[in-house]
């Protein structure tokens, strides 16, 4: 197994030295990490324990990691983990808000009611909720912020009901818009970027929005519904999570569970086979949204909800484009979409589905990309792909074709991916989160978030979840960062090395594979990595959506937090502890990278954070910035 897992590396780095791209010139690095994982097989801190397999190892190995050592040229003290309500930086750096839930994008918006959380009029002229995925886009002297707004806390939206959930047609009108996506130019003014009210690019798109319906499923028969006869339009987009910059200019907005908002008003509506595998059930969840739009009623409209859950793309500075569903890039849970070009300049998009026990996709367009040409519709074609994991280190993307899985057509494995993905044995993975590519070197890394499956039951298809590969803990609930690189340095290539570039962990509560790979220690341990990129310079920045409590597994572990690593090192230095109770989630820079933009969601989840504005005040999410006291870029 270990000598496979060596060829297998070396295989890549041979063929990296003749990288006919161009793009990825430091191919040594990656011989070293071979040769690391080598000599650190059977890492493990004590003996393997708990149902773990040996990990295949990346950089993580570093015995003594220097105190004040910069991570990849960002020389900063690392903050300590804290439980405390507002965001922690390093000495020299500041933060401020850029963006809360709520605030008006136009003039004629009313400021956020702390008392009412606002009504449906103010939250449509209003950003948006739960803000995650964003890009900041320039546009001569103009910069446009895309933000997700991934869905709403009832508890919090809806305080001012004795219920906590919406009871009004109002109530539901409301919540919609509390969804989608925020469209918003920002400008720096008395020291602090702010919303710029009244700007030509600020734009709401939300669950009513008018889509365009592109792709293999386009017109087929499961997408047409009474509204819709042709299957050609659908309204709008929900649960927008992670999301993706194309080199074209265009934002991707994610749909993930996008299931919760349907339900049956008949109780005896037999759900269709389709439905189980992505959780769409009979019961409403408490958003309701049925009550007032008979769209999201499945008995009455039982296609509506296979005309969700794909990746949207959008032009985030034409406000009068309509965006468009890609339904070549599959349906299912989608986490991120993350953008980058094959050799032979294809668009090659990597993609996770956010469960437990399901699939890591790559889509490669049939089109290549053309700077400054027409690239409007390479994401209408192309091949999209699953993820098969060796243990030895190797692993192979499979297409889904009607070929492979044995599913009618292309437009009926876009519809129904994850049944298609099951179809060629897949690997089961532990939660794929975002996928970030790096921009120095043909690699890819993705977040496996957690999995208390793991070893434990099969995923909702029935496909059984070993231990073992990149998945290498029973009851995962710390979760892992598996990376690969694609042979010859190509990522449209069929096949890959990988191994793990960190194991979360505790190291203070264990001492078996539950304490993590070498490069985590008591000083920047954390949980349940989600949120993922890379900056210009080659960093990584990870972002936590993990168990907050700080104590038993999570003891010293605090709040939520962003965390940046060096892809060659494995040294990862704690930057960032968001406030109580929320995920710290989205990440961009400014056009001359001297900003930081970050996501701060769901501070208060469970009723405790008054963030940002402390007192009484209603917990709001909000984009914050991030700078250098002295200027200088930060990524
Ligand atoms: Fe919306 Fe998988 O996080
Ligand atoms: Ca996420
Ligand atoms: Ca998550």
């Amino acid at each position: 197994m270990r000598d496979h897992a060596v060829a297998a590396l070396d295989a890549v780095s041979r063929a990296d030295a003749g990288d006919s791209n161009g793009r990825h010139a430091l191919p040594t690095d990656f011989e070293r990490l071979a040769e690391r994982a080598v000599s650190r097989r059977g890492f493990l801190r004590g003996t393997a324990a708990g149902g773990a397999t040996a990990f295949v190892l990346g950089a993580g190995g570093m015995a003594a990691m220097p105190v004040r050592a910069a991570v990849a040229g960002l020389d900063f003290t690392p903050v300590a983990a804290n439980g405390l309500d507002t965001v922690t930086v390093p000495e020299g750096y500041s933060w401020h808000v850029v963006a809360r839930w709520g605030d008006p994008l136009w003039s004629d918006g009313a400021p956020f009611d702390h008392a009412t959380r606002g009504t449906g009029a103010s939250q449509e002229l209003a950003f948006g909720d739960n803000c995650d995925g964003m890009a900041l886009y320039t546009d001569g002297g103009h910069s446009v912020l895309a933000v997700n707004n991934e869905y709403t806390n009832l508890g919090i939206a809806f305080a001012n009901r004795e219920s906590g959930k919406p009871e009004t047609d109002d109530d539901v009108r409301k919540s919609k818009a509390t969804h989608g996506v925020s469209v918003v130019e920002i400008a720096p003014a008395d020291g602090a970027w702010q919303i710029v009210p009244d700007s030509p690019y600020n734009r709401r798109i939300t669950p009513d929005t008018p889509m365009e319906i592109t792709g293999p499923a386009r017109g087929h028969e499961l997408l047409k519904t009474a509204a819709d006869p042709d299957g050609t339009t659908a309204l709008g987009t929900w649960n927008n999570c992670g999301n993706g910059r194309t080199p074209w200019g265009t934002y991707l907005a994610c749909e993930e569970n996008f299931n919760g908002y349907f339900s049956s008003s008949d109780p005896d509506f037999a759900l269709p086979e389709g439905y189980k595998r992505y959780g769409i059930k009979a019961e409403d969840r408490g958003y309701r949204w049925a009550m007032t739009d008979e769209r999201f009623d499945v008995s009455r409209h039982p296609n509506e909800p296979h005309r969700a859950g794909y990746i949207v793309e959008i032009d985030p500075l034409d406000p009068a484009s309509v965006p468009k569903k890609r339904t070549a890039l599959g349906r299912f849970k989608h986490e991120n979409a993350e953008v980058t070009l094959a050799a032979d300049g294809r668009a090659v998009v990597y993609l996770g589905d956010d469960e437990r026990g399901e699939f890591l996709y790559r889509f490669v367009s049939d089109g290549a990309y053309s700077e400054g040409g027409d690239n409007a519709d390479l994401l209408a074609s192309g091949t999209l792909s699953v993820a098969r994991f060796a243990d030895d280190g190797s692993g192979e993307w499979v297409a889904l074709t009607p070929a492979t899985t044995g599913m009618a057509s292309q437009a009926e494995i876009c519809i129904h991916t994850r049944q298609a993905a099951s179809a060629v044995g897949a690997t089961t993975m532990d939660r794929p989160e975002w996928v970030a590519a790096n921009p120095a070197r043909a690699e890819a890394y993705c977040c496996l978030t957690n999995n208390k499956n793991r070893g434990v039951k099969p995923n909702a298809g029935g496909d059984a979840t070993p231990v073992g590969g990149p998945n290498p803990r029973a009851k995962n609930n710390y979760g892992q960062i598996v990376r690969w690189r694609p042979m010859g340095g190509d990522h449209a290539s069929a096949s890959f090395a990988w191994d793990l570039y960190v194991v979360a962990g505790n190291p203070t509560v264990h001492a078996n594979a539950y304490a993590g790979s070498a490069n985590l220690n008591a000083g920047n341990m954390f949980n349940s990595p989600d949120g993922l990129a890379f900056d210009s310079q080659g960093r990584l920045w990870i972002q936590t959506d993990g168990k907050y409590s700080n104590e038993g597994d999570f003891a010293g572990q605090g709040n939520n937090m962003m965390l940046v690593g060096d892809p060659a090192t494995g040294e990862i230095r704690r930057f960032l502890v968001g406030p109580r109770e929320c995920e710290v989630t989205g990440i961009t820079w400014s056009g001359d990278r001297t900003t930081l933009f970050v996501g701060i969601q769901h501070p208060g989840e469970k009723g405790n954070s008054h963030f940002p504005e402390g007192g009484d005040a209603a917990p709001r999410s909000s984009v914050i910035a991030i700078a250098r006291d002295d200027g200088g870029e930060i990524g």
